[in-house]
């Protein structure tokens, strides 16, 4: 059976001071899961994170975005060696906001996924169709391209270190999730992708987009949607709890 995984985006909140708060808080409520749980922290916060999870095996910290080359004159960016240094452990690539506002394509998220399995980081890989793209039936098709660029030069062994999120663009931070049919059905495209690939299918497959606790269970016990990545309801300990325990 794959593992299920629930990841928390915190995006561009939270300070130090909210991040050791936060931690204090949701520690107690999942120690007993057995669900894997990962929080996708703002750079500034990561030392904090890290010192707080460093002996805890059930709270794993990751950054939300880096740059693929090692080091040099990108002024701002952060590089793989400068979250290994902090001992990140995960970090989302291509997330959609990144695409659509800092225009990421699917040869740099090739790039920087590359780069992340090169220096020890597991990437949480995120792929998602617009509105109009699922509109016009292409949903199923925008993904697979996706996949299949961003995972491009990838091996079987290198698999094994990666989560892929799918997050229909249309349902990230709007309150309109995707039904579980639907995320199931791309979901299940994905994973035959993937299958295709690699003569491999074993890599947790996420849905993201509006996941809250109420609609959790429904989406995470679908045959193949191994768990969520969670934007706003991962920022309170109480109410990301309950996603991750959405199987008690
Ligand atoms: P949301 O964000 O849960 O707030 O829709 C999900 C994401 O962007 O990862």
């Amino acid at each position: 059976m794959r593992r299920k995984v629930i990841a928390g985006n915190w995006k561009m909140n939270m300070l130090p001071s909210d991040t050791i708060k936060f931690m204090e808080e949701i520690d107690p409520l999942v120690k007993d899961s057995k669900n894997e749980v990962i929080l996708c922290v703002p750079f500034t916060d990561l030392f904090y994170a890290i010192n707080y999870t460093r002996d805890i095996p059930y709270l794993h910290i990751g950054a939300q975005n880096m740059h693929y080359e090692e080091s040099g004159a990108f002024t701002g960016e952060i590089s793989p060696e400068m979250l290994t240094s902090v001992e990140c452990e995960y970090v989302i690539i291509g997330h959609s906001e990144r695409r659509q506002y800092f225009n990421e394509t699917d040869e740099s998220v090739n790039l920087k996924v590359k780069a992340a399995l090169k220096h020890g980081l597991k990437p949480i890989v995120c792929v998602g169709e617009t509105l109009e793209q699922r509109e016009a039936g292409n949903a199923i098709q925008v993904v697979n391209t996706q996949i299949t660029k961003d995972l491009d030069g990838l091996t079987l062994d290198d698999l094994s270190n990666i989560i892929i999120a799918y997050e229909p663009i249309w349902a990230i931070g709007t309150g309109k999730t995707a039904t579980k049919e639907d995320a199931e059905e791309v979901i299940k495209a994905i994973r035959d992708m993937v299958r295709e690939l690699f003569s491999n299918d074993d890599v947790p497959i996420l849905y993201g987009g509006s996941v809250k606790p109420e609609n959790a269970k429904e989406l995470f016990t679908m045959p193949n949607i191994d768990g969520g990545l969670v934007g706003g309801a991962s920022l309170k300990p109480d109410v990301f709890e309950k996603i991750v325990n959405f199987d008690k």
